[in-house]
């Protein structure tokens, strides 16, 4: 059960190479069959015959023109219960049109089933995101991986595979040897009278701003980082109290965003480090430079360096650490990593290490996700007016105070009733979504710019157009029961009655059955982006269908209710894999 675009892509693929046997050794790969740009020439389209024939040109039976390549195609065709009719371009564009009993059939197993996932090989998989450092503020960059990273990891386990959503979270970092220190020092009976901080990064500034001014306390702060590393009980003790009160705020954040997270911080790999460097050593990587142990890599400037000079490990042996721990005692053969794109090269050095190391083996998949910057309105880096980095819960807090306000005022205009409670729900839910879909409908790698006011548009390519969509698609189905006394669980028990006629419908028909193909794509390429673009050419193919067709009332109510249902499946679980939920009514 491939997606639709990659059975045929394997048809025409086998139909090509039986027609033109030398195709292959000419250097052909694809059929190349995509969809038409313009449906009215077809559904998909196979581009393959102006290739082969330059590529046959001159040959022994080579085709005489791009027609005849592509006739020869045609021909070759097995019977198939997919394809209706082909026709030939002129240029030798082969147009396929698909059979109508097909899309019926397909639509039924969709309202039968609910959309299917494409089938693929299962895999176990690590995706490290969200990954915030402890003691810090969680800022729009975590928002970014945070987002990404469970639209990913719900994309995974709908296909099937064993995921392993972890938070490799920064608590180990050199910052403990000063926050610790400072503590040490503003609160001296902090062991038996542990001070009450409910606000660390006003503790974190306080603590920066001494250690910036005093070379001693720099020192010591140093020092007390490799106390803290072996094992000291003080330290220790101080570490878990400063860890616990960020544990709280953090998952404060992923409550809010319906977000799951599995916490494997770095100090979770510290007693496995030595172990890994021994083994890159085994394997001949690892160099002594300047007192500090490092491993080269072919194709990169700066080294990765598992030991300090002082003794101490930082974030690469933590690194080779959990990649070594993934691979091995998770046994995992995909490892995805979702961070800024700053961080492309060192996760490249590590994968490329690891593998040097042999601890990788074949048809195994190492991924770095590196996405963009959010810009402020400036173009420049999001800060707040006074310079700092904005805070996750603040950015939060404002999409649903606006998305609260804009609902207030449509139940003012008397275009909208509801209680209070639904309200203030609908506020949260379609302000984090709107949140959450702009951030993934862009391409990862792209920086964009945050605005509440593009975010929380109802018109374009925005959540609340979308959920405005679903509610009128609800609503239909609604009506349909309450005023029409449709006996909708008894229609949705006999999905074989939907025939799918006019052209609008057939254009929405034809989305329904591409589902399976872009989330394929998504995983492909690691883009929710993708499943973003989908729904939203799912809901303005479902607005054309409306305004085209008229459903409540018509000779093809029955069908046509079936469709809309077909749609509701596929767009809910499009919401749900973005992690969104889809509202009935606005
Ligand atoms: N804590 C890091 C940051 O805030 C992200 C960690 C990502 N994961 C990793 N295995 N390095 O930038």
């Amino acid at each position: 059960k491939a997606g639709l675009q990659a059975s045929l892509l394997a048809m025409f693929d086998a139909a090509m190479f039986k027609a033109w046997p030398l195709a292959k050794s000419a250097g052909i790969t694809s059929s190349s069959v995509r969809k038409c740009a313009d449906y009215k020439n077809g559904d998909f389209q196979c581009n393959a015959a102006m290739a082969l024939f330059k590529a046959l040109k001159g040959g022994d039976g080579a085709p005489s023109s791009p027609q005849a390549a592509a006739s020869a195609i045609v021909a070759s065709l097995p019977v198939n219960p997919l394809v209706d009719t082909t026709s030939v371009s002129p240029q030798g564009y082969i147009n396929i049109r698909l059979r109508p009993a097909f899309i019926n059939q397909s639509i039924a197993k969709v309202i039968k089933n609910g959309p299917a996932p494409p089938e693929v090989k299962k895999m176990r998989v690590v995706v490290d995101f969200s990954s915030p450092n402890i003691a810090k503020e969680m800022h729009v960059g975590h928002l970014r991986s945070t987002i990404i990273g469970e639209a990913i990891c719900r994309v995974l386990e709908f296909c099937g595979h064993t995921v392993f959503r972890h938070n490799h979270v920064g608590d180990w970092g050199t910052q403990f040897g000063m926050l610790i220190n400072y503590m040490k020092e503003a609160y001296p009976n902090f062991l038996t009278d542990p001070p009450n901080i409910t606000d660390l990064t006003t503790f974190y500034k306080a603590a920066k701003l001494r250690f910036d001014e005093s070379e001693e306390f720099k020192e010591a702060s140093r020092n007390t980082v490799v106390d803290l590393q072996s094992g000291d009980p003080a330290c220790k003790e101080v570490w878990t109290l400063l860890c616990d009160i960020s544990r709280k705020e953090f998952q404060k954040v992923y409550d809010r965003l319906d977000v799951t997270l599995e916490e494997h911080g770095e100090s979770f790999y510290n007693d496995m480090i030595p172990s890994t460097i021994d083994m890159l050593a085994e394997a001949g990587l690892v160099s002594r430079d300047d007192g500090a142990d490092i491993v080269r890599l072919e194709h990169f400037t700066y080294p990765l360096i598992v030991r300090k000079r002082d003794g101490g490990f930082g974030y690469d042996s933590t690194d080779m650490t959990a990649i070594r721990y993934r691979l091995k005692t998770l046994k995992c053969d995909w490892i995805i990593g979702i961070t800024d794109a700053g961080q492309a090269s060192h996760f490249h050095m590590c994968f490329d290490a690891a593998r040097a190391a042999g601890w990788v083996d074949e048809g195994t998949k190492l991924e770095h996700l590196g996405f963009g910057v959010v810009l402020g309105p400036d173009g420049k880096k999001f800060k707040t007016r006074s310079g700092d980095t904005v805070r996750l819960v603040d950015l939060l807090d404002e999409a649903v105070r606006r998305m609260a306000a804009s609902i207030q005022e449509r139940m003012d205009e008397g275009k909208m009733t509801t209680t209070k409670e639904a309200a203030a729900a609908a506020a949260a839910e379609i302000g984090y979504g709107a949140v959450k879909y702009y951030d993934l409908r862009q391409h990862p790698s792209t920086s964009y710019v945050f605005s509440y006011d593009r975010m929380l548009d109802t018109r374009g390519n925005t959540a609340v157009y979308l959920q405005f969509a679903h509610a009128r698609l609800a609503s239909i189905l609604l009506k349909a029961q309450d005023e029409l006394h449709v006996d909708v669980t008894a229609l949705k028990a006999s999905p074989e009655k939907v025939s799918v006629e006019h052209e609008s419908e057939r254009a929405l028909a034809f989305e329904l059955l591409m589902f399976s193909d872009v989330i394929e794509a998504c995983l492909a390429d690691l883009g929710p982006n993708r499943l973003c673009e989908y729904l939203y050419t799912l809901a303005t193919k479902f607005t054309d269908f409306v305004t085209n067709c008229r459903v409540l009332g018509s000779d093809e109510q029955t069908s046509r209710l079936l469709l809309c249902e077909a749609t509701g499946v596929t767009m809910r679980k499009c919401f749900s894999l973005l992690g969104m939920k889809a509202l009935d009514r606005i």
